[in-house]
C-alpha cells in the first residue's frame, strides 16, 4: 500500500529504514543518513512537497520524497521557465527489493506531479547506482540529460590562507537577491524563489569577494560592481541531517585514521592534508550560488572557499564542504576539492505535462535532451 507520510505513525519507521538503507554504488562508498528525528527535512524547505511511504503486511518497506518549484529552463532568448518536480530520498528495505516497490512509489509520486501540473520530473543520482539508473531510464523513460560536478572539500584542522589583497564582504538578502537575479536568473534551474532560499535559517549568508585597489567602486546595492568579483552563499545542511561512512575502501580508511594520527602526534607532518574521520555522524556545509565576473573572477572564487573553509572550522560538526556546478563550467576549476571524496552526479529529466501547452513542452524538451548543452547549472541548496 502507498500512502502519505504520517509523522505519527511513521516517522521512527522511517528513519531507522533510512539507517539501514545504504546509498552509493556496492563495493565501493556507503554513504547513510540520520534525518535527526525529522524524516521530511530534505524538502521542508521547498515550495510544495510530498512524502509517501509504502506498507506491507504492516511493515514500512519503501519511501520517496517529491517537491514542486519553478525555475528557469533556458538561458537563450527567449527567456523562459518551467514548473519542475524533484524525485529524492526513494529508499526501499533491502530484504524488498526487486518486487516492484521502487517502481510503485514513483509512480505514485509523477501522479502527484501530473495533479499539480508540473512540466518535468526530474532526479538526480550517483552514475555508478546501476538499480536507480535502471529504474528511472530503463523503466520510466527519464532522459540522463546533466552530469554536473559534486566537489567536496575536507575541513582541515589548520585555517587556510587569505589573500591580504582581496576584501570580503558580507551581503545584506535583499543585496544578494537583486544580484542573483542580475546575474544568475538566465541559469538553467535557477530558482524563482530565490529570495526564500536566502532567507531560510539555514542559508548562513552570503558573501563578495573584490580587490582592495576596487574598493572604492564597491556600492552595496550591486548597481555599481568592482572589475573582478565573485559571490556565494553557504547552507548548513548539518543542521538539517548527519552522513556518516559505511563502507569504503581500505586505502580510504587507512589514509583517513592514518593521516589524523600522523597529524596529531606528529605536528612536524603537519604539511600534509589530513581528513576527518567520516566514520562519525558529521554535518556539511553546501555552498549554492557560486558566481564570478572579471579577469580576476577565478582567484575571488578560491579566496571565498578559503574564507567559507575557516568559517567551517569554527563549526563543531561541519567536516566537509561541498558544491555541486555545471560539468563544463569554468568555476570548477577555481573550487577547491579532492578527486578522491567527489562521486559523479548523474540528472534524468522526463516531461511530464499532457495539456494544450504540448507543444512548448516539447520544444523544451528537446532543448534540454538533444541541444548542447549550457555550461552553467544553478543547484538548489533545498535538493542535497
Ligand atoms: C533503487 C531502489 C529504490 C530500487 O527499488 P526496488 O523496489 O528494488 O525497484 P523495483 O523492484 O521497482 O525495480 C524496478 C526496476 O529497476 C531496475 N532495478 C532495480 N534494482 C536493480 C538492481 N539491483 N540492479 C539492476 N537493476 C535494478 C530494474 O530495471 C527493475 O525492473 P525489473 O525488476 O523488472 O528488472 C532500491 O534498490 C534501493 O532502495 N536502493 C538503495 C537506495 C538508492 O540507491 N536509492 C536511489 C537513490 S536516487
Amino acid at each position: 500500500m502507498i500512502r502519505s507520510y504520517d509523522r505519527r505513525i511513521d516517522r521512527a519507521r522511517v528513519e531507522d529504514l533510512e539507517r539501514r538503507c545504504e546509498v552509493g554504488p556496492t563495493e565501493r562508498v556507503f554513504l547513510f543518513t540520520d534525518t535527526l528525528g525529522d524524516p521530511i527535512c530534505r524538502i521542508r524547505n521547498s515550495p510544495m512537497y510530498k512524502m509517501l511511504v509504502a506498507e506491507l503486511d504492516n511493515e514500512l518497506v519503501g519511501v520517496i520524497q517529491g517537491s514542486i518549484k519553478v525555475v528557469t529552463m533556458m538561458n537563450k532568448p527567449p527567456k523562459d521557465m518551467a514548473k519542475v518536480g524533484y524525485i529524492l530520498g526513494l529508499r526501499v528495505a533491502p530484504r524488498q527489493r526487486r518486487k516492484g516497490i521502487g517502481s510503485s512509489l514513483v509512480r505514485e509520486l509523477e501522479k502527484w506531479f501530473v495533479a499539480n501540473e508540473i512540466d518535468f520530473s526530474y532526479m538526480a543520482t550517483e552514475k555508478e547506482n546501476e538499480a536507480s539508473v535502471r529504474l528511472f531510464v530503463d523503466k520510466f523513460g527519464y532522459n540522463k540529460f546533466r552530469t554536473p560536478a559534486i566537489l567536496v572539500n575536507p575541513v582541515q584542522n589548520r585555517p587556510s590562507h587569505i589573500s591580504s589583497n582581496v576584501e570580503i564582504a558580507k551581503l545584506r538578502i535583499e543585496d544578494a537577491e537583486s544580484l542573483y537575479r542580475k546575474f544568475m536568473a538566465s541559469i538553467e534551474f535557477f530558482p524563482h524563489d530565490i529570495d526564500k532560499i536566502l532567507g531560510n535559517k539555514l542559508s548562513l549568508g552570503t558573501w563578495i569577494a573584490y580587490s582592495k585597489g576596487d574598493q572604492s567602486s564597491w556600492d552595496s546595492t550591486g548597481k555599481v560592481l568592482p572589475t573582478s568579483w565573485a559571490m556565494l552563499s553557504v547552507w548548513n545542511t548539518g543542521e538539517v541531517f548527519k552522513l556518516w561512512l559505511g563502507k569504503a575502501p581500505l586505502s580510504c580508511l587507512i589514509f583517513t585514521k592514518g593521516s589524523r594520527v600522523i597529524s596529531r602526534f606528529f605536528p612536524c607532518f603537519k604539511l600534509l592534508p589530513s581528513l576527518p574521520d567520516f566514520f562519525d555522524p558529521f554535518g556539511f556545509y553546501f555552498m549554492y550560488g557560486v558566481h564570478g565576473q572579471g579577469p580576476l573572477a577565478g582567484k575571488m572564487v578560491r579566496t571565498l572557499c578559503q574564507f567559507v573553509h575557516n568559517m567551517a572550522m569554527a563549526s563543531k560538526d561541519c567536516k566537509v564542504i561541498v558544491t555541486e556546478v555545471g560539468d563544463q563550467d569554468e568555476v570548477r576549476h577555481h573550487i577547491p576539492h579532492w578527486k578522491l571524496l567527489c562521486p559523479e552526479d548523474l540528472w534524468c529529466i522526463k516531461a511530464l505535462k499532457n495539456d494544450d501547452v504540448q507543444e512548448r513542452r516539447r520544444f523544451l524538451y528537446e532543448y534540454l535532451t538533444k541541444t548542447q548543452r549550457e555550461k552553467a547549472l544553478f543547484v538548489d541548496p533545498r535538493e542535497v
